[in-house]
């Protein structure tokens, strides 16, 4: 049941910059609607400048604010300018999303250089060196990371380790974030979903020979949920409500990790 925001009810993030990865799909694209709606000034960046670009203007017909970049997060030199371009048009920044990620799958064995390396590179070296650009200016505002992990990050899956791998990273790296800024005021934050109705849930390309009995362990326990509601633990957890929540990770997945 998607979240509705009521712009009326939260406006949590009133004048606050927030800058958005992954905004042109999914998750990404319905926190940079929420965040808006809740009155930020939303920067959304995706690799695919058509579909970012719509995010951007679905944001502005609703009478938010919005502009579009597109950004590859594993381009480190253009996070460097996105967040520099960000400072020199807003002033600085509240809230950094890091949401853009991939899925891989096949058999470990099967699993390319280059397999490993793109997912990696997208899902967390990317992240790691946005972030890393973006720290000062987060501190400069007491700002906040949230990033996106995946109850992949927490649970072995088969056939798709390279996913597991790189979202056990995010979380390990939101913690490390966590207590090296804590005293500077910066928080991190991450949100682990189980099933979200997006691409990434929805394109399942099992590896040929996949045991289906392993398959059926990666299945949430009940329905998926909709990528507003993921957004709504974004908006929580980068709030203000959130002050005293740093280095934790959210855990959105119907129980699917909890037995
Ligand atoms: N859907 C799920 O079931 C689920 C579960 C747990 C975690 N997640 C995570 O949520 C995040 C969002 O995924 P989603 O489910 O919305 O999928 P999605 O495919 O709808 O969205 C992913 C977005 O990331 C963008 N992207 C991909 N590579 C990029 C790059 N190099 N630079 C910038 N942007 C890039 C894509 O263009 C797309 O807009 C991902 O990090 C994913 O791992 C998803």
């Amino acid at each position: 049941m998607p979240a509705s925001p009521d712009p009326a009810a939260a406006q949590r993030f009133q004048d606050k910059v927030v800058l958005v990865t992954g905004a042109g799909a999914g998750i990404g694209r319905a926190t940079a609607l929420r965040l808006a709606a809740e009155g930020g000034i939303v920067i959304a960046a995706d690799v695919v400048a058509d579909a970012v670009e719509q995010t951007a203007t679905t944001i502005r017909k609703a009478g938010g604010r919005a502009s579009s970049a597109r950004l590859d997060v594993r381009d480190t030199a253009a996070c460097q300018a996105l967040v520099a371009q960000t400072i020199a048009d807003h002033g600085g920044l509240d809230v950094l999303c890091n949401i853009a990620g991939v899925m891989h799958w096949s058999w470990v064995t099967d699993t390319t250089e280059a397999d490993f390396d793109r997912v990696l590179d997208i899902n967390l070296r990317g992240l790691f060196f946005l972030t890393q650009a973006a720290i000062p200016h987060l501190i400069e505002r007491r700002g906040v990371v949230v990033n996106m992990a995946s109850a992949a990050g927490v649970k072995g899956q088969a056939y798709t380790a390279t996913y597991c791998i790189s979202k056990a990273g995010v979380i390990s790296f939101t913690k490390s974030l966590a207590v090296e800024y804590a005293k500077q005021g910066l928080r991190a934050v991450a949100v682990a979903p189980g099933g979200v109705n997006t691409a990434i849930a929805t394109q399942v390309q099992l590896p040929e020979g996949a045991d289906m009995q392993l398959f059926q362990k990666l299945m949430p326990l009940v329905d998926v949920a909709e990528p507003e509601e993921i957004a709504a633990a974004v908006a929580y957890l980068a709030s203000d409500e959130a002050r005293y929540v740093n280095g934790a990770t959210l855990h959105i997945d119907g129980a699917q990790t909890a037995g």
